[in-house]
């Protein structure tokens, strides 16, 4: 029997909100258009993100809105029609970044398209090589951590690729940032995205940008003619009269602003720890289970989420229904070409615990056994105990 208790939300985001995080969301309310105080917490938080990106010198806004805005507020600033994007396609994202090239009447090239290299992280060799073919390509984009897949793209390495060639690099870290550094400024990313409602287990509904210099100068110059995505207007209205270009939400600002309190209350250092134990523990219970990783490899995976195929005569989509009406834990399927073929197990912020992953793979454990499957629970629980331990 499912009790009224039993709510894991164990997904790749949205993911569970703390307790504290919860709590800033009943603050008291203000005008944020108007009230000096508000101005002065939002640039705090813009400050305490700078850290956590490593992005000294960038500029930074927070954005009313899912991570997708910020993504479409990218590609629409910097990308002109005719422009050839080159697109890092391993992964749901990665692929759908070419759609948005799209919309602006862009041309995206792809790299690293094929099932295989799905599986896999991006060889730099192949980026190089597009990029000594396509001389125009003045913009890459990439996505850190393809959420759908679990595959983490080494970011340093293409940055460097990407700069050898002088070309902008446009990143989408929405499901890294809070779990795997990024350091935008040591690796000279351009344009950074992040969201609110994955690592940094804050409430869906605001996006991250970072800019770096280099961009502005290509955005000026792009002069982009829209309003809501608008970045020059971000900098203008709030960089240089202190004045949000439309309305901000507070409580989802104040939300963020104790999520990120938390990650530095604890240290950035032992909380990309604590998510490279927990990719440790998964990846041991996918063993101890006998299920298949999607990833070609450890190295491959984030240390955010963990993705599997589905075991072989079985519905994920009943799978994951029974794991949530029997034991509630709930897990999440997968998108687009591995959707019904990958089910994912976040490990983001709070849910990067031995806890959380104890009841994500003991009740998945449980429920291949309800299903007939031979599996062993104990096992499961060793391999996630010989980690944290
Ligand atoms: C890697 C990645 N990019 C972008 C998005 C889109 O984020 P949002 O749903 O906040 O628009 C997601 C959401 O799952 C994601 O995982």
């Amino acid at each position: 029997m499912k009790l009224y208790t039993d709510r894991f939300i164990l997904t790749p985001g949205p993911t569970e909100i703390p307790h504290c995080v919860r709590m800033a969301l009943t603050r008291e309310t203000t005008n944020p258009d108007l009230d000096p105080e508000f101005l002065e917490e939002y640039n705090k938080v813009r400050s305490m993100l700078r850290d956590l990106l490593g992005a000294r010198g960038a500029s930074i806004y927070v954005m009313v809105g899912e991570a997708i805005l910020g993504l479409e507020a990218a590609i629409a600033n910097l990308v002109k029609p005719g422009y050839r994007v080159l697109v890092i396609a391993n992964g749901v994202f990665g692929e759908g970044f070419a759609d948005i090239v799209k919309a602006y009447h862009g041309i995206p090239i792809l790299v690293g398209a094929s099932d295989d290299e799905w599986r896999r992280s991006i060889e730099v060799s192949a980026i190089d090589r597009e990029l000594e073919r396509n001389k125009d390509v003045s913009i890459v984009t990439l996505v850190h951590c393809d959420t759908p897949s679990a595959i983490l793209n080494d970011l340093s390495s293409v940055a460097k690729v990407v700069k050898e060639h002088g070309a902008l690099l446009i990143v989408d870290a929405v499901s890294s940032i809070g779990g795997v550094p990024v350091e935008f400024s040591k690796n000279e990313v351009d344009v950074l995205i992040g969201g609110s409602q994955k690592v940094l287990n804050a409430p869906a509904g605001l996006t991250i940008v970072a800019i770096s210099e280099a961009a502005w100068e290509a955005i000026n110059r792009i002069n982009y003619s829209g309003l809501y995505l608008n970045l020059r207007m971000w900098r203008e209205s709030l960089d240089t009269h202190g004045v949000f270009p439309y309305t901000m939400s507070d409580v989802l600002v104040y939300a963020l602003e104790e999520a990120l309190k938390t990650l530095f209350n604890e240290g950035l250092d032992s909380v990309y720890r604590r998510h490279l134990m927990a990719r440790r523990a998964s990846w041991g219970a996918l063993e101890a289970l006998g299920l298949t990783p999607f990833p070609a490899s450890i190295d491959n995976s984030s240390p955010t989420v963990t993705a599997f195929l589905t075991p072989s005569g079985i519905s994920d989509r009943e799978l994951r229904d029974y794991l949530w009406r029997k034991y509630g834990v709930m897990l999440a399927g997968s998108w687009g070409r591995l959707q019904g073929r990958v089910i994912r197990v976040g490990h983001m912020g709070v849910q990067a615990s031995r806890t959380h992953l104890l009841i994500a793979y003991t009740a998945l454990a449980k429920a291949l056994r309800d299903f007939g499957c031979g599996v062993s629970v104990s096992r499961v629980v060793d391999a996630i105990e010989d980690v944290f331990d």
